[in-house]
């Protein structure tokens, strides 16, 4: 399941980020890449540990936690701490699947990534190409949103950024492991919370929304791993 969540980050939110950004030490993008993932990336971002990145990134996990899309549609369990990356004139990243296991840079703990995440940071009229591009079972995606909005997918979907051609797209990506594994449980509890919300909104018949929000939360009984 491909989820767009519009307006994660505000305007103010995204001149602060642009201007922490524009004074960073940006590092080659292939620290953090798998064996197979280096091979095809050609990008910049900047060191997990370096303090823009840690203070952006709180505000992002911020943002996560008050966003009921994002919380409906992940059901997250733990969220890996939020990167930044950018891509200049004729970088890439090739196809490839991103790790199911990341060690946590604070504590060693390991996180096993279910859903991927990027944040666009740049608007779509500065720069051409950069598209993240997601294969699902329905062919191929290309993603492109206007700043401040946010994909999530799943992690084990192969996925690429197109060759950016002009101007710089700066983006901020993470993994999130979900209290549901799998994505189409996933999926369908996403689809039935939006529907019981859809049907309190319309106050619709009591004693029925009782039971579908009963099957809701049974289901995620049912499927939830901690
Ligand atoms: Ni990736």
């Amino acid at each position: 399941m491909i989820v767009q969540i519009p307006k994660l980050l505000n305007a103010a939110q995204l001149t602060h980020f642009r201007d922490r950004l524009a004074t960073a030490d940006w590092t080659d993008g292939r620290v953090s890449a798998g064996h197979q993932g280096a091979a095809v990336k050609r990008n910049r971002q900047l060191p997990e540990e370096s303090p823009i990145a840690r203070e952006l990134g709180d505000i992002v996990v911020a943002a996560l936690e008050r966003n009921p899309t994002f919380i409906s549609s992940v059901l997250p369990n733990r969220v890996y701490p939020p990167m930044f990356n950018r891509y200049d004139d004729g970088m890439a990243f090739g196809l490839h699947i991103d790790n199911a296991v990341r060690m946590l840079p604070r504590g060693g703990d390991k996180l096993r990534t279910d859903v991927s995440a990027t944040l666009f940071l740049e608007d779509p009229a500065n720069y051409d190409g950069g598209e993240l591009q997601i294969e699902d079972s329905y062919g191929a995606h290309a993603i492109k949103l206007p700043a401040g909005d946010l994909v999530v997918y799943p992690a084990g979907s192969r996925h690429c950024v197109t060759p950016v051609t002009r101007g710089v797209r700066t983006a901020c990506f993470f993994w999130a492991q979900s209290l549901v594994r799998d994505d189409a449980q996933r999926a369908l509890l996403f689809d039935l919370d939006c529907a019981v919300q859809k049907l309190n909104q319309a106050q619709a018949d009591a004693a029925a929304r009782l039971q579908l929000t009963g099957c809701y939360h049974n289901l995620l009984r049912m499927w939830s791993q901690p």
